[in-house]
């Protein structure tokens, strides 16, 4: 809660606004009961017809002030409310922007999501029903209560029996519902989950006849969310009634105590009356604030989400003094990393060193589940080591800027991924201030030119959302190019050319050597792919298990070995 608080500063105006009018709106109010008690105890006794329209004038003309004085406030209560939202989606946009991929492995991307979306919008509810009720209940409480008493010493004794039984009810009620709201976000959360997930992979879904299996796991998740959501809804439904019986038990010992103070000739009937009027409306401000509280712990379970992410510290932070010393040098050294998922027992990556040398290409090797990409992650720093370090350029990484050190690279990740845009604005991605011919230039060198001709738009032609209407190995060689284009010193190809045929492979490695004057790291599979490459690094189950050419491997390595011989026998090696 405290962490939103801040949000709310820059509109402190707008709310002493708010506060104003529902002042200057509470006293019409409460000042046209006492107008009426005059009419009746004034005008209609002594049949002053002038007196009853004079008054009667007076009282339209403050309930249609009270009118307009709502209307600013309502103004200016969305305004407030939509532009605190607003601003705390940006800034938890920007932080989760921020975050290295083990916070976002930790949060999770449904929960961040609903985070964004509905835990803010259920915040922004909440301010505008506190801004609106929050401040006028109170002051319509003690206006209500003041001048009742002063109204009426007797009849107010009412209140001293009715108020804490209505307190007590709502505290009852909403103690049962605070711990139900939590639990409503975290089914949110799942069912977002559970959508998203079947969403974004239909087509396995379609392709393993898992249908109905989906169905059903979002049936039972969609049931689950009903099920809470009934169980606070039941909860919270008794709280009206029970406030209509305490309400409608008091008006009638209001009515009652009051008949018998008006045959006494004690009380006027104007006067019981505008004791009737005040008693709804401290009933009403009573309703209000049980409103405005109960809507808090919801709110409260929303702002605990979000300020857990606002007070999320990225692990991976630039250091305040950053290496100036920028060499182009284009040198990789691993020293001794280590490196386990966050909870994980064992390290996936256990101890590797090796150096890749300026100019030359350095393949990695190994099973699935080896580690390769977990490596890459390492030299990129969406990861630190928990043991050991990366120097490059002779610098280490965790002492330059992040944005330093990915300028150098031209990174191909094993998983594309392309965004809702034209190929060309999904090539620029890779650098802004290229020119046309340079982005063609990168799409010739990848090997993506033929078929981005063929396309009728050329390079305008619109991808859809992650690359839907492309097949693997198009999407695969747009990724290539969106990496040349940076021209940078350093390439990374995780499995990037897994989708590509034999053929068009070799091609493209082979344009990839003449016309790329870099250093090069590439995770490969297939022997064939990788064995150019000056130095093969073979990966096994997170260790080292040989380093040095495919010549060298093949000779004295016994993994090397396998891999080469299992590769034969599919006829792969060529
Ligand atoms: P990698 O993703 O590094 O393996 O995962 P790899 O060598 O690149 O595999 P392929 O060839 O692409 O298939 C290495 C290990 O790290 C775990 C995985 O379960 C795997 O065993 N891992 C990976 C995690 O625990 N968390 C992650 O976020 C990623
Ligand atoms: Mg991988």
């Amino acid at each position: 809660m405290k962490t939103l608080l801040i949000f709310i500063k820059p509109y402190r105006w707008p709310i002493l606004g708010i506060l104003g009018l529902t002042l200057v709106g509470i006293m019409f109010e409460l000042y046209i009961p006492t107008l009426m008690a005059n009419v009746v105890d004034i005008g209609i006794v002594n049949s002053d017809i002038p007196y009853i329209i004079k008054t009667g004038i007076w009282m339209i003309l403050l309930s249609l002030m009270s009118i307009v004085v709502a209307i600013g406030g309502i103004y200016l209560t969305s305004k407030v409310a939509a532009g605190f939202a607003r601003d705390v989606r940006l800034k938890l946009f920007v932080k989760v922007e921020g975050f290295s991929l083990e916070e976002l492995d930790r949060v999770g991307t449904a929960s961040l999501i609903t985070r964004t979306t509905n835990d803010i919008k259920q915040i922004q509810e909440v301010l505008s029903i506190i801004l609106g009720m929050a401040t006028r209940a109170p002051l319509m409480l003690v206006g209500g209560i003041f001048l009742a008493i002063m109204m009426e010493p007797k009849l107010s004794l009412i209140f001293i029996i009715a108020l804490p039984v209505l307190v007590l009810v709502i505290v009852l009620i909403i103690k049962k519902a605070i711990p139900l709201f939590s639990t409503i976000q975290k089914k949110t959360d799942r069912l977002n989950l559970v959508i998203r997930e079947s969403l974004t992979g239909i087509r396995v879904i379609r392709a393993f006849n898992q249908v109905s299996h989906e169905k059903k796991r979002f049936d039972v998740a969609n049931e689950d969310f009903r099920d809470t959501a009934i169980r606070v809804n039941k909860i919270m439904a008794l709280l009206f009634p029970f406030m209509g019986i305490i309400i409608s038990f008091s008006n009638v010992a209001i009515v009652w105590f009051g008949a018998i103070q008006i045959e006494q000739g004690v009380l006027q009937v104007g006067n019981m009356m505008a004791f009737l009027q005040y008693a709804l409306m401290i009933f009403m401000a009573f309703i209000m604030l049980s409103i405005a509280f109960m809507m808090i712990p919801r709110a409260q379970a929303s702002a605990k989400r979000i300020g857990e992410v606002l007070q999320m510290e990225a692990t991976i932070k630039d250091p305040l003094k950053t290496n100036g010393h920028v060499n182009q040098e284009g040198r990789i050294q691993l020293e001794n990393v280590t490196y386990r998922y966050d909870g994980a027992e064992k390290p996936v990556i256990e101890n590797i060193s090796f150096e890749v040398e300026p100019g030359q290409t350095t393949a990695i090797l190994g099973s699935t589940g080896a580690g390769k990409t977990t490596l890459i992650q390492l030299i990129l720093r969406f990861y630190d080591p928990v043991d050991g370090r990366v120097l490059v350029d002779g610098i280490d990484i965790r002492k330059m800027s992040q944005k330093k050190l990915r300028e150098k690279i031209g990174y191909v990740p094993q998983k594309v991924s392309l965004f809702t845009g034209t190929i060309e604005e999904n090539i620029r991605f890779g650098k802004t201030d290229v020119t046309k011919e340079e982005i063609i230039q990168a799409l010739e060198v990848a090997h993506a030119i033929d078929f981005v001709h063929e396309k009728e738009n050329g390079i305008k032609t619109m991808i859809d959302q992650a690359g839907s209407n492309l097949s693997g190995g198009q999407k695969q060689r747009l990724s290539i190019a969106r990496a040349i284009v940076r021209n940078p010193g350093f390439y990374i190809f995780d499995d990037s050319f897994s989708a590509l045929d034999y053929k068009t492979e070799a091609r493209l490695r082979q344009m990839l050597k003449e016309k790329l004057n870099a250093t090069i790291i590439v995770v490969g599979q297939r022997i064939s792919s990788i064995k150019d490459a000056n130095q093969i690094i073979v990966l096994d189950e997170g260790k080292m298990v040989g380093k040095g050419t495919h010549e060298f491997l093949l000779e004295t390595n016994k993994v090397y070995q396998e891999i080469v011989y299992s590769q034969s026998m599919e006829g792969e090696v060529s």
